[in-house]
């Protein structure tokens, strides 16, 4: 093993610190502090509501910064299989379509596949298995194995908490039961409806909507197959429509060579926001909001099963002014940090980020220098965030004002946006970089 911060071995490259890590929520999120915390030689407690693991939601997406991250753990295992579940579009690209005639402006490739910073795309379910299983066998407790590895990462499952709470010199959660547990930290991955984040702001943040819903679909491909029209997108492999128009965008890929079939469709909504996954959806006011579109984008969702179909209403909050707790004890991760537009197709990648980040500093800073810790995250981390965020408005605005004329003269504008500085960017690298910088600005203040 090495200890220069950039171990691919699933074992804990750095030796114990002695830092007790309340980790809350076991999305991707949390899994993923909750792993880094491992790695970086972290005593890690899971603390989740659901009581058994379940495979939700539909399509996921993470970046290449995102890939970077899985590729260490296990030694690229966990990214094997993640790939395996993912789509595979170096054959087919991605088709951009114009919404009304449906024709092609332009095939936008899919960059060569790179195995030590993948990207994946796939059912949030299915990846999401991959990583809590890997999370759940660093838990097995066996002396000789803790010997070895580290502290194994201990999951509390059906365990929602109610709040959270701190001092100068620990902080913990609160569970509904009334039980008290407390730590050197609490990582709080607790979602968009996160509690702690009350305990962090000192208030209530009420989410918005954005103007606009989502409704989406997973379902398998036996009736595309049974159509000579929509085949193609099913028996030859997995395939990547779009179809942007005014104010909507409909995306359509078939995954896993062609068996599963996924699309969603970005639609202006004012009603009023429930932060839930599984809004039922009406396929008659799908085909009511794209009937003057491509008859294609019918067909496909013609042959979707209604009970699958979800209208999730997309929320926006006002980026939070912090995400650290008064005493630097409690800290924010994920959504309920920095909740995401899908356009952005960042917010799980993000959510990584955030757990390798606060792995990092912890270990840097060490037990006695918790608080300077969480504040060196923040600061390392929220600028960049910010603008992440943003990709997320300015991709969904540039494809719903497309100025076709433009597109005509230059298809290239209306692809999906592919940034270096997201891309590129290695989390751990970047911590232990800016993390003696930080403290010392901070030490300043
Ligand atoms: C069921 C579900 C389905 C989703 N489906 C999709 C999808 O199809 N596509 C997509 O792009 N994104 C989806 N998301 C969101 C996506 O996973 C996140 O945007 C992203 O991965 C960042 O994850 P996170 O860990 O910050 O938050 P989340 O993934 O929301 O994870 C939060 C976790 O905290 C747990 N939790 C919440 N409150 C408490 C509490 N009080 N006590 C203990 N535990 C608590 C939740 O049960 C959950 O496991 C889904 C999220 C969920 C929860
Ligand atoms: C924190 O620890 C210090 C030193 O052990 C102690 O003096 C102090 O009272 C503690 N503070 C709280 C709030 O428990
Ligand atoms: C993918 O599916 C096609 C038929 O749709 C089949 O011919 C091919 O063998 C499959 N490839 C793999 C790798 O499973």
């Amino acid at each position: 093993m090495d200890t220069n911060g950039s171990s691919t071995d699933s074992g804990t490259p750095h030796p114990p610190t002695g830092i007790k890590v309340i980790v809350v929520g076991a999305g991707f999120g949390g899994l993923g502090a909750a792993i880094e915390c491992h790695r970086q030689g972290h005593n890690v407690e899971i603390y989740e509501a659901f009581p058994e693991l379940k495979t939700l939601g539909d399509i996921i997406s993470f970046g290449p910064n995102g890939g970077r991250i899985f590729y260490r753990w296990s030694n690229g295992e966990i990214a094997h299989r993640m790939r395996l579940l993912s789509i595979d579009l170096r054959k087919y690209g991605f088709n951009i379509h114009k919404y009304d005639t449906g024709e092609i402006v332009i095939n936008q490739p899919t960059p060569e596949y790179s195995v030590e910073a993948p990207n994946f795309n796939g059912h949030r379910g299915e990846l999401h298995e991959v990583v809590f299983n890997y999370a759940k066998d660093l838990g097995i407790p066996s002396e000789w194995l803790n010997i070895l590895f580290g502290t194994p990462v201990v999951f509390h499952l059906g365990n929602r908490i109610s709040s959270c709470f701190e001092d100068d010199n620990e902080s913990g959660i609160v569970l509904e039961s009334g039980a008290k547990v407390s730590a050197d930290v609490v990582i709080a991955a607790d979602g968009v409806r996160s509690k702690a984040r009350k305990t962090v702001l000192g208030y209530e943040d009420k989410p918005k909507s954005s103007g606009y819903a989502v409704w989406r679909a997973w379902f398998p491909n036996e009736d595309m197959l049974a159509d000579p029209l929509t085949a193609q997108f099913c028996n030859n492999g997995d395939t990547f429509n779009g179809w942007i128009g005014p104010d909507m965008h409909f995306l359509f890929s078939t995954i896993k060579n062609g068996s599963d079939c996924c699309w969603v469709l970005t639609h202006p909504d004012e009603h009023d926001i429930d932060e839930s996954w599984s809004f039922p959806g009406k396929l008659s006011e799908v085909k009511e909001a794209i009937k003057d579109w491509d008859p294609m984008c019918t067909r496909i969702v013609s042959k979707t099963p209604e009970d699958v179909l979800v209208d999730w209403k997309l929320v926006y909050r006002d980026p939070l002014p912090t995400w650290v707790s008064p005493k630097a004890r409690i800290l924010l991760v994920g959504d309920s940090a920095h909740p995401f537009l899908p356009t952005s197709a960042q917010g799980a990648t993000q959510a990584l980020e955030d757990g390798v980040c606060i792995a990092v500093c912890l270990r840097r800073g060490g037990k006695k220098n918790v608080p300077a810790s969480v504040r060196a995250h923040e600061r390392i981390r929220y600028d960049r965030v910010r603008a992440t965020q943003k990709t997320g408005e300015s991709t969904r605005d540039m494809w719903h004002k497309t100025d076709w004329a433009k597109v005509k003269e230059n298809p290239e504008i209306i692809q999906f946006p592919r940034q270096d500085w997201i891309f590129e960017f290695d989390a751990e690298k970047n911590a232990e970089e800016m993390y003696d910088e930080i403290v010392k600005e901070i030490s300043k203040l």
